[in-house]
């Protein structure tokens, strides 16, 4: 579906690549998370799917078409992307933030405002918000709508950039949650990158563990890096802090559990 063949990337100006030759096959209908450190390249790999970074060498392939033969306006609308930093238009209202991306692939005024009033449903916010503008809404509120933004067009393919970064961790497990059940409700494509690991087991159907230029150091399933970490780098990342995690099925469920005993996750 979504398929990097050794792309680089070097920015202009500076001397180390910010991704090197970094290849992985993202599959259709699955959820992926790329995990790694700060300034390992995930938002790098993730605009050069949508073209808003042009890889240095190596290609993307989009739905089985090299991306630089697809027009980058298009092949934008046809993704959804919700960026690290929400990205909401200030001068907006909240409803507007939504319905306008609606307007930009065609829809009229009134179809655009029927669906954000939908998508704000989709992910819980209350409608009462949609007249509010971004400076009025809480970190989790904010990052709500920069969620329904990048699902307004029904996209086959949703890329999201630490979806999540700016709430505390009571509203990001409820956000989470909701992605975990837009996931098995809609048939989409979502890759999804994080540097929480723990958010990568929880959300991914595969997890692919990065360092420094992108280096792929594993990727499998959460249960197969927590059973089976392939190098020291992962079992060091996946145990940060004394989690050292493994899955324990208990009632028909397989759960994902750190030292303490405490539930981490759930496999699905
Ligand atoms: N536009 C740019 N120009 C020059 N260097 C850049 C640019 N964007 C990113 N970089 C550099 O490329 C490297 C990878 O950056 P990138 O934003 O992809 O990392 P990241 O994994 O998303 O980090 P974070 O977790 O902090 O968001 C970093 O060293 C960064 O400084
Ligand atoms: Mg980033």
């Amino acid at each position: 579906m979504i398929e990097f063949e050794r792309v680089s990337k070097t920015y202009p100006g500076s001397a180390a690549p910010a991704v090197e030759e970094f290849s992985h096959t993202v599959g259709e209908g699955r959820t992926t998370v790329f995990v790694g450190p700060s300034g390992c390249g995930k938002t790098t790999l993730l605009r050069m799917v949508n073209r808003m970074v042009e890889p240095t060498s190596g290609s993307v392939v989009v739905r089985g078409r090299d991306v630089r033969d697809t027009d980058p306006v298009a092949l934008r609308r046809s993704i959804g992307y919700v960026m690290q930093h929400s990205g909401l238009m200030p001068h907006r209202t909240v409803a507007d933030n939504i319905a306008d991306i609606a307007r930009l692939a065609g829809a009229s005024k009134s179809e655009a405002r029927g669906r954000a009033a939908e998508l704000m449903e989709l992910v819980n916010l209350d409608p009462s918000l949609g007249r509010r503008y971004p400076a009025e809404l809480s970190g989790g509120q904010a990052q709500r709508v920069g969620v329904a933004r990048g699902l307004v067009n029904n996209p086959d393919i949703l890329i999201m950039d630490e979806p999540f970064g700016a709430v505390d961790p009571v509203v990001r497990r409820n956000l989470q949650q909701e992605v975990l059940s837009l996931r098995d409700r809609l048939n989409t494509t979502i890759l999804l990158v994080t540097h929480d690991i723990d958010e990568a087991f929880l959300l991914g159907h595969e997890v692919v563990i990065l360092g420094e230029r992108a280096a792929v150091q594993q990727a499998d399933t959460p249960a197969t890096i927590i059973a089976h970490p392939a190098n020291d780098a992962v079992r060091e990342f996946t145990g940060a802090g004394g989690r050292v995690l493994h899955v324990q099925e208990r009632g028909g469920d397989r759960l994902v559990v750190d030292a303490a005993g405490n539930i981490k996750g759930v496999l699905r």
